[in-house]
């Protein structure tokens, strides 16, 4: 899998990205890395942030800043804004990656650990958005957020609910400061990406044996999970220049995972095309 926007997409350009250090977020800030941009990672484990940090300067010779950041406190994301601006200047873009999820029946939720969840993605999201945006309006500077959610934004889903009342917000976010920012020059996209295999998403969303017992890739139409960099190119491209025009917009990445789960049919797959063929003979019996 190849990247695909030209090489130096991302020259002189500064993107922040929440929960960079792990797995999704690592993997787009390496491709932006790739594309010429200078990097800012945050999240709560300065040892992670550091190592990511090493990897991604060895692997693409890219200049990487690791912030150790809890989003849920707006004062840590008025200091990250602080050391970008230190560091590299004027910031571009901000990836609203950080998340926090576990499956589990709601009625076995305590209040806390609805709490957690819904803290880390919605408030999360929006106090990084709301200093940010602060600091571009401010400057006049123009920027571009990408906010990372989920195809159960639009659908709910059980067994995830503080995860997906949190992500619906992030939808709500988007789309309103799309256009309520619009007028400063600040665009607001999202992504909903369907299943892409992370350390961080499957032991805590397939633990145990139920990775065993579900598959993802069953429920997917094309059949396979996400590939990391399917999705960098993506994000790449919505925080790029040539995105421009795109606002306000939702992407979904899931290889059609969630109009297939949502069709009233699309459970016919299962039938046999022999039996397809004595329907077939019999309906033509019936004239
Ligand atoms: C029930 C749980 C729980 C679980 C924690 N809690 N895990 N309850 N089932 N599996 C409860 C605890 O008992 C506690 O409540 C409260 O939640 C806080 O737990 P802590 O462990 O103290 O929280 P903390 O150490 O801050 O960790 C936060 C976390 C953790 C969200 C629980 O999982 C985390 O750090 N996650 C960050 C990364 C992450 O989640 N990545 C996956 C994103 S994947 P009490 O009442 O006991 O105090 C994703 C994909 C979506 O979003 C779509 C896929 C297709
Ligand atoms: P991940 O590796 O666990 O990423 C989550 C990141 O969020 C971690 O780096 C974590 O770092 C950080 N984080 C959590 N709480 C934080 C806080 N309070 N402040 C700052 N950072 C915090 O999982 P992932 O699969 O890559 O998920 C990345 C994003 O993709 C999430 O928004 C997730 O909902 C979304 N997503 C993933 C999938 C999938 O299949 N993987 C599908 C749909 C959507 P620390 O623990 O160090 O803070």
């Amino acid at each position: 899998m190849e990247g695909m926007l030209k090489p130096g997409s991302f020259k002189d350009k500064t993107i922040i990205i929440t929960g960079g250090g792990t797995g999704l977020g690592r993997s787009m800030g390496k491709y932006m890395l790739e594309l010429g941009a200078n990097l800012v990672i945050t999240s709560r484990k300065q040892a992670v942030l550091d190592k990511t940090a090493e990897e991604l300067k060895n692997e693409t010779g890219g200049k990487v800043l690791a912030v150790t950041c809890d989003i849920r406190k707006y004062d840590e994301i008025e200091n990250v804004i602080r050391q970008t601006e230190a560091t590299f200047g004027q910031i571009h873009g901000v990836l609203n990656n950080a998340a926090g999820n576990f499956i589990s029946p709601t009625e076995r939720l305590s209040h806390r650990a609805f709490d957690i969840v819904v803290d880390i993605v919605l408030k999360g999201t929006y106090y990084t958005t709301l200093a940010a945006g602060k600091n571009w309006i401010a400057k006049k500077q123009p920027g571009v957020f990408l906010n990372i959610v989920t195809t159960y934004a639009w659908t709910g889903s059980g067994y995830v609910v503080p995860s997906a009342c949190g992500k619906a917000g992030v939808l709500a976010l988007t789309k309103s400061l799309a256009v309520e920012w619009a007028k400063y020059n600040i665009r607001s996209n999202a992504i909903a990406p369907g299943p892409f295999p992370t350390e961080g998403a499957w032991s805590r969303l397939l633990p145990g044996d139920l990775v065993k017992k579900f598959n993802p890739a069953e429920r997917i139409p094309l059949k396979r999970v996400g590939e990391h960099q399917e999705l960098a190119n993506l994000a790449a491209y919505l925080m790029s220049d040539y995105s421009g025009y795109i606002n306000g917009e939702v992407i979904t990445i899931d290889g059609g995972e969630w109009l297939r789960n949502g069709g009233e049919f699309s459970h016919l797959e299962h039938i046999p095309e022999e039996l397809w063929d004595k329907l077939e003979k019999e309906r033509g019996k019936g004239g």
